[in-house]
Formats: structure tokens, C-alpha cells, sequence
């Protein structure tokens, strides 16, 4: 296992489309087990493989309170949404940095495992939120995009200043 390096905003390759995993091999089995080391340990309860800089539809998350229920989802689509909840967002990519963003409350999920096992699910909660943010992800779209064009400019030059100060910044309570 090994941890990966987390990309942040503004880096432009966060904006990568990803495309379809193909192959269910080891590698990829690989892939996801190193990315949720990654994601324990950020803490986080959601990261996508875009913000390890690989471009594939993968990602991981564990929204338990004992962080001891991983997900992978490999291709996943929403084929059905219902309903608007607003949740205060926080994502890996953008450390520190907390929002308010509205999504759908419930969704059914088709995906697969990491072995290519056929996954379907309804979600709701924190587990429809988090899996609607990390799906962002794979299409290159970030939570602070939701926000005005004013405060995600904020959100760039607080990010700039935590860097130069890396001691300050505060650590991420629910990162997705
Ligand atoms: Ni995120």
C-alpha cells in the first residue's frame, strides 16, 4: 500500500474528464486499496481518482462513524434523483475551505466493485452527497464551483495564504 499525492485547486489537471475503467485487473484492485489509505489518513470520507491524478471513473469513500465501511465504485452513474438537501461541503482538493451546497437528497446508484462486480443502490444523506461530490471529481468539476465567481476568488487567495503558512491551516472535519 502506498499513500498517493492529493492534487488542490486550482491545479488545472483537476479538471480532467476521466474516462471508463476497462480492465478489473490487479492494478486497478491496487489503485483503489492505495486510495483509500490515502483518504483514512487525509482524513477525508470521499476521494475520487482524479485528485490522485489518475483519470479513470474510480472512487472511494466510507461515510461510517467507525470508518470501517469502504466503498468503491468503479463507472458509477445516478439513474434516478429525488428531492434537494444542502449539505456544508469540504473537499480534499481545497483544504480548510467549507460551503454550503445543494444537491439531490436521494439517488440510485449503478456501479461496479473493484473486482467488476455490478453494484445497485439506492443513497441518501450523507452517502447521496458524497457520492454526487466525488462523481463531480471524475468530470472535473469541483465543489466550489457552485459558488459565485467572487467567493470561489476568495476561496483561491485564502488556499494561497494557508500555503504560505502551512502550520495554520486548519485540519478538514468532513473532506470529501
Ligand atoms: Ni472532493
Amino acid at each position: 500500500m502506498a499513500k498517493l499525492a492529493i492534487l488542490e485547486f486550482p491545479d488545472p489537471r483537476l479538471r480532467t474528464k476521466a474516462a471508463p475503467v476497462t480492465e478489473f485487473d490487479a492494478a486497478l484492485r491496487q489503485l483503489a486499496a492505495d486510495m483509500l489509505e490515502t483518504m483514512y489518513e487525509a482524513p477525508g470520507i470521499g476521494l475520487a481518482a482524479t485528485q490522485v491524478n489518475v483519470h479513470r471513473q474510480l472512487l472511494v469513500l466510507d461515510v461510517s462513524e467507525d470508518k470501517d465501511q469502504p466503498m468503491t465504485l468503479v463507472n458509477p452513474k445516478v439513474t434516478a434523483k429525488e428531492g434537494t438537501q444542502v449539505y456544508q461541503e469540504g473537499c480534499l482538493s481545497v483544504p480548510g475551505i467549507f460551503a454550503d451546497v445543494e444537491r439531490a437528497d436521494r439517488i440510485h446508484v449503478e456501479a461496479h466493485d473493484a473486482d467488476g462486480k455490478p453494484l445497485s443502490f439506492d443513497a441518501d444523506g450523507l452517502l447521496a452527497v458524497c457520492i454526487q461530490h466525488e462523481m463531480d471529481h471524475l468530470v472535473g468539476k469541483l465543489f466550489v464551483d457552485y459558488l459565485s465567481p467572487l467567493k470561489r476568488e476568495l476561496v483561491r487567495k485564502k488556499l494561497e495564504k494557508q500555503r504560505r503558512h502551512a502550520s495554520t491551516a486548519e485540519p478538514a472535519a468532513a473532506a470529501l
